[in-house]
């Protein structure tokens, strides 16, 4: 049987631990539910599971268990409880005792892939080097090298390089806490041999815990065959213990993808003062300035400025757009050549046709503003459809809330808004009408009409002003 058959007919079974209570987090929140670039690590090592189209995903929850189920609730995923966490070792032992008439542990073919709830920037392409190197094996590890292994296990090798243990750092002696290659935690075995070893862990540690990683051993004493991969690049198998690890994480995947956004062709003023929480797909030329945070799916054209201080959520910007600093744009679409800010403020739904302006103090909602139409001070417009070329002045309000529902304006094209109008829906104002500034409008107005809804002026020579009255 050639190795790609044989991977082929491998029923992978996921197992991610995530049932610790992540003491040296110092927090109330599970650990595997602090976010790395916006996403909760659990989530992220579930997308990875998913991604590897195993047979089932199984993850051990103990500390917090319902708010990780809230959290990350998925149709295939099968959680198991650990009700006391008596270490890795008992935790793997409860997924395989949950295995039960899902795995068949009679066949080699049937494997456990064991991940940490607390290992967020795995990928596919570091799992499966180990999957495919471990198919002949009983047993696969993957470890990897850390210039400081303070607080890992710590693989032990025999003088013709073959790994005898690993080593917790509490347990180790002198010479093997030298050992910088460390145990990411992540294993595979069959699912037969597992479930024969699990039963035999026993907790002889300074931890006093049943550690997954002695099955190491057992292995050994049995001659079967072990596996070990060495993963490159540490940063994506680590392990998130305590706060500071989560922030130096936090900081070294962000200025990768800066760097990933900066070669694919967009200048970053500050490469360390740019953070992207979800995906950027971005064209030629673009340039962000400093502390912009890109979160969502954020899809770029070419030749577009965000200038700095700009908050930009699942948004797609046109060729040449520029969005001026402190602008916040979440789940706007803007077409070409159209320019938004300083301070402006978009919410979902706002769509930006090519050359339209959005000014300074103005917040969109849920609103169609037609192509050059100039939007450009201090107002605000909701649940609106507005033709092009219009020109809206400052202070103009759509009071499209009645106290109970929303209703919709409609503008149509080469509308001109005086300053300081209310727009009163549901309405409609049709092409090239006129607005005198100050209206509150209440009533359509037809196309070409001009409509002025305020109070008339009085002006009254000689006016006296009062005068104080005397003390
Ligand atoms: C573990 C490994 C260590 C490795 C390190 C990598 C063991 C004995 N040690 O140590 O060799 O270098 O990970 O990060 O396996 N968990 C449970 N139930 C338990 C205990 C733990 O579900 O009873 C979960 C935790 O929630 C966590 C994961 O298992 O997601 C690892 O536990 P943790 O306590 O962080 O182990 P480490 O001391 O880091
Ligand atoms: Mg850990």
């Amino acid at each position: 049987m050639s190795d790609k058959a044989n991977v082929r007919n491998l029923r992978l079974h996921v197992v991610i631990l995530a049932a610790g209570k992540g003491t040296r987090m110092r927090s109330k929140l599970p650990k595997v539910l602090h976010p790395v670039a916006g996403r909760s690590m659990l989530a992220r090592v579930l997308d990875v599971a998913e991604l590897l189209n195993p047979v089932s995903i199984r993850v051990v929850i103990g500390f917090e268990a319902a708010a990780i189920q809230a959290a990350c609730s998925r149709p295939h995923v099968n959680w198991v409880v650990q009700a006391q966490q008596l270490g890795t070792g008992h935790a793997v032992a409860c997924a395989v005792a949950d295995l039960q008439g899902v795995g068949d542990a009679t066949t080699p073919n049937d494997r456990v892939l064991v991940l940490y709830g607390d290992v967020p920037l795995l990928s596919v392409s570091v799992l499966a080097p180990l999957i495919v190197a471990a198919q002949a094996s009983a047993l696969g590890v993957l470890s990897t090298q850390v210039d400081d292994p303070t607080g890992y296990g710590r693989i032990i090798r025999d003088a013709a390089g073959n790994m005898v243990a690993i080593r917790e750092h509490r347990d180790a002696s002198a010479d093997e806490l030298d050992v910088n290659e460390i145990n990411t935690g992540i294993l595979i075995a069959r699912l037969g041999d597992l479930a024969a070893w699990l039963p035999q862990l026993a907790p002889h540690n300074a931890q006093g815990e049943l550690y997954l990683t002695d099955i190491v051993g057992l292995a050994r004493a049995e001659h079967k065959a072990i596996t070990t991969r060495m993963e490159p690049d540490p940063l994506l198998v680590t392990g998130i213990n305590d706060r500071w690890a989560l922030a130096e994480m936090e900081r070294a995947w962000q200025l990768r993808q800066a760097q990933r956004l900066a070669l694919s062709g967009t200048t970053l003023v500050d490469p360390s003062r740019v953070d992207i929480r979800g995906e950027v797909v971005s064209g030629l030329d673009n340039l962000i300035d400093v502390n912009v945070v890109l979160e969502g799916v954020v899809t770029l054209g070419c030749n577009v400025i965000i200038e700095s201080h700009c908050v930009l959520r699942n948004v797609t910007l046109g060729d040449g757009v520029r969005v001026r600093a402190f602008s916040h744009l979440d789940g706007a679409q803007l077409a070409a050549g159209v320019e938004v800010g300083p301070f402006a403020r978009l919410r979902p739904g706002t769509h930006l046709a090519a050359n339209s302006r959005v000014g300074n103090f103005v917040e969109i909602k849920a609103s169609r503003i037609g192509a050059g139409s100039k939007i450009n001070h201090l107002s605000y417009v909701g649940d609106t459809t507005m033709g092009a070329d219009c020109n809206v002045g400052a202070g103009t309000i759509t009071c499209n809330y009645d106290g109970a529902n929303k209703h919709q304006t409609l503008i149509g094209d080469a509308v001109f808004v005086g300053s300081s109008t209310q727009l009163v829906a549901p309405v409609q104002v049709g092409d090239g009408a006129t607005i005198g500034a100050g209206s509150t409008i209440t009533h359509d107005v037809p196309a070409g009409h001009l409509a002025i809804a305020r109070a008339r002026q009085m002006n009254r020579a000689g006016w006296q002003r009062p005068k104080k009255k005397p003390k």
